[in-house]
């Protein structure tokens, strides 16, 4: 909801306001729900504002940075109208956030330089959420240069603010990073062309309220944090200024991408608007709301290395446990059988298909399966038809040799011709195999960024409004079609992906007890159901260490539950144990895959409790996190119950059930009847210890 009155705006959702006063551009306040009433004649004026740019005696980082045509940087926008929309006005050419859409428009214009600057604010009533972009006009004669917009500015009164992040690197992705910064400047950002592995554009601000920022982008982020000696926090948000330099021809306009805010009153509580928000309101098509398939995956079962006899074969005993979906990894294109060639040539490989893709995914479909296949678009190999034929095609700079990473270049994306390559070849492939969903990888990051006639400056965001045109094109093109987004596991997991992904492979670790950490990183800006997460092979591929089947499979409940290991290989006993654990996940799915869920944590315990809606059911998968002789009790408390109701809470796959109320599940220490550590290590079954507790509400 929008209430003015004069030139303060009231922006409420259910459980928060945000007020700004338009003509000074002044945040007044942003926090928890106030009543009607104040005119905010009370509140310090801080000078806490929602944009800023040079030519002030504000010397904080700015949101707003404009080179003018005579090599000025001084702009002095003054407010000049506020325009509320019922419906949310679109970004051109950005993935951005839909659904329910008041948003405010103000207006500020430098009448020296004649240039606008607009800021809108979407009010999302059912999540908490506000959407924020930001729109220069350059309504001059002469071009100017964009050198910096961001898409959000939050100033904050106060500099004790607790700063969290989420950083990591390839197979660890999104590890969840605390700090305070007393006076200073804290950048978070990413500079590959991707939102990245190692620093995801989520950010947390945790003081008496908990708030959260997010970019609706995949590219190139920065998020500020400037604690400045007056004792005011200043949050930016938005497309990286690092090489950025857009000129602006007179009569255009530039938009910055749609950045999002939270306010709640703690992290779980922030976590779960979150989650609402993404679901409702970023993940869109056929996908959004439906059960997504169970799927097994040949990768970690063949790598490079398989034939159509053994897809096959891999196929019908995938089929025979329950699985839904099979996915066609990497290696079966061109002469691909390992990586150094191919891509670009997404012509079938005889050999390895048995007679093409189509023969392949018939054989997969007669085994009661769907098909899906894996493909790289975005890249290109020296060795390949394309790279042959095209070699302009690829990114790199003329006279230079170009940066190599896992022996692959990237497609110029800018480039209009090579947008059209792209979506003629992936929907080629779509066509011939009849596929049902498709892995879209992207393993490696920008270096040569370079575009006949594209300046420099304008490369890494001309990029990813190629990318983006792209997906749209095949999407629409394909609707019913499920498109998981994997970038080396999860370098490019971010709210720009998530519009077109309703789902992401989370982190190429598949170790059960490195993605606990993994996925509980993810899951504070991202709801379960986007979170790719397979059980696979035990030892481990990526780390050596043995985890339990059931432990593996208890970790990837917490996402969208995948295999990734070669079933052919599996013992009579896995086997049935697989069987029975996709007919317990397929019976739960809804729940699993829909539910709220929340982060568990207790002394030496971490794991997870999806609730359902109604909160009449739930399941709760929590690990010990080490081991060592005469340990404490392992013990949790659950969260989203419905305190004043009883449940009946059982181990799965064990006969001993006891009941509680919610509240006392919730409030008190619940000792977890973990799997012994010893008879474990005996049976050499591997070290982690889990449990998973079904939850049945039995009295109201
Ligand atoms: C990286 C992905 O993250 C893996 O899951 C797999 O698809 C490989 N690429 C294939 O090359």
């Amino acid at each position: 909801m929008i209430k003015k009155n004069g030139t303060v705006y009231r922006l409420n959702t259910p459980n928060t306001t945000l007020v700004l006063q338009a003509d000074t551009a002044q945040i007044l306040y942003y926090g928890a729900r106030l009543p009607a009433g104040d005119s905010f004649a009370a509140v310090a004026p801080l000078g806490r504002r929602f944009f800023s740019a040079p030519g002030t005696d504000d010397y904080t980082e700015y949101s707003v940075l404009l080179e003018y045509a005579d090599g000025s940087f001084a702009s002095r926008f003054a407010f000049t109208r506020a325009k509320v929309y019922a419906e949310k006005p679109e970004l051109p050419d950005l993935p951005a956030s839909y659904g329910e859409g008041k948003t405010l428009e103000l207006r500020y214009t430098d009448a020296a330089e004649k240039v606008s600057l607009y800021i809108l604010c979407t009010v999302f009533e059912d999540s908490d959420v506000i959407a924020v972009s930001a729109r220069v006009a350059n309504n001059s004669r002469k071009p100017l240069r964009v050198r910096r917009l961001m898409s959000a500015q939050f100033d904050f009164a106060g500099t004790g603010y607790e700063i969290v992040t989420f950083n990591g690197t390839w197979g660890r992705e999104r590890h969840k990073t605390e700090r305070r910064i007393g006076r200073g400047i804290f950048v978070n950002d990413a500079k590959r062309g991707a939102s990245s592995h190692e620093r995801n554009p989520f950010l947390l601000l945790k003081g008496a309220e908990t708030y959260g920022f997010n970019l609706v982008y995949s590219g190139n982020h920065k998020e500020i944090v400037e604690c400045n000696e007056a004792g005011r926090t200043r949050v930016l948000a938005g497309i990286n200024d690092f090489m950025f330099d857009w000129t602006l021809p007179a009569g255009e306009s530039f938009c910055a991408p749609e950045a999002v805010v939270c306010c709640a009153p703690d992290e779980d509580a922030l976590s779960a608007r979150m989650h609402a928000f993404v679901a409702e309101h970023i993940v869109r098509g056929k996908w959004k709301r439906r059960e997504r398939p169970v799927l097994f995956n040949n990768w970690e079962g063949t790598y490079f290395n398989f034939d159509a006899e053994k897809i096959e074969a891999m196929a019908r005993e995938a089929a025979a446990l329950g699985a839904e979906l099979f996915v066609l990894d990497d290696g079966w294109f061109g002469h691909r059988n390992d990586d150094t060639s191919s891509l670009g040539d997404w012509a079938d490989n005889e050999e390895k298909t048995g007679g093409g893709l189509a023969a392949l995914a018939e054989r997969v479909r007669a085994q009661g399966l769907a098909f899906g296949v894996w493909m790289e678009p975005e890249m290109i190999s020296e060795d390949s038809d394309l790279y042959r034929a095209h070699p302009n095609f690829a990114m790199k700079i003329p006279g230079r040799e170009p940066f190599r990473w896992r022996n692959q270049l990237m497609l110029n994306l800018a480039d209009e011709r090579v947008q059209n390559f792209v979506v003629r070849a992936v929907s080629d492939v779509i066509s011939r195999s009849g596929a049902a969903y498709v892995k879209w990888d992207y393993n490696r990051g920008m270096t040569d960024c370079w575009g006949k006639g594209i300046a420099g400056g304008e490369y890494f965001h001309r990029y990813m409004l190629g990318l983006y045109r792209v997906l749209r094109r095949v999407q629409k093109r394909f609707p019913a079609v499920l498109f998981e987004g994997c970038a080396s596991g999860g370098g490019r997991f971010d709210l720009g992906m998530l519009c077109f992904f309703p789902q992401i492979w989370t982190s190429d670790d598949t170790d059960a007890r490195e993605r606990i950490a993994i996925q509980a990183g993810t899951s504070y800006a991202y709801p379960q159901s986007t979170m790719g997460a397979h059980v696979s092979a035990c030892p481990n591929h990526q780390t050596g260490n043995g985890n339990p089947l059931s432990a593996r499979f208890n970790v990837a409940c917490g996402g969208v539950l995948g295999y990734e290991l070669d079933p052919c290989a599996l013992s009579a006993a896995e086997k049935g144990e697989i069987a029975e654990q996709i007919a317990f996940y397929k019976e739960n799915r809804k729940l699993l895959q829909f539910g709220q869920q929340y982060r568990l944590e207790g002394e030496n315990a971490a794991g997870y409790i999806t609730v359902a809606k109604d909160r009449s059911a739930a399941v709760a998968a929590v690990n010990a996190l080490s081991f060592s002789p005469a340990e404490p009790p392992v013990t949790v408390r659950l969260k989203g119950l419905d305190p004043a109701a009883v449940y009946e809470v059982c181990v799965r796959g064990k006969e001993t059930a006891f009941t509680a109320t919610g509240a006392l599940l919730m409030s008190a220490e619940i000792a977890l009847p973990l799997p012994d550590a010893v008879q474990a290590m005996r049976e050499n079954s591997g070290s982690l210890r889990s449990v998973m507790l079904l939850l049945k509400r039995v009295r109201a």
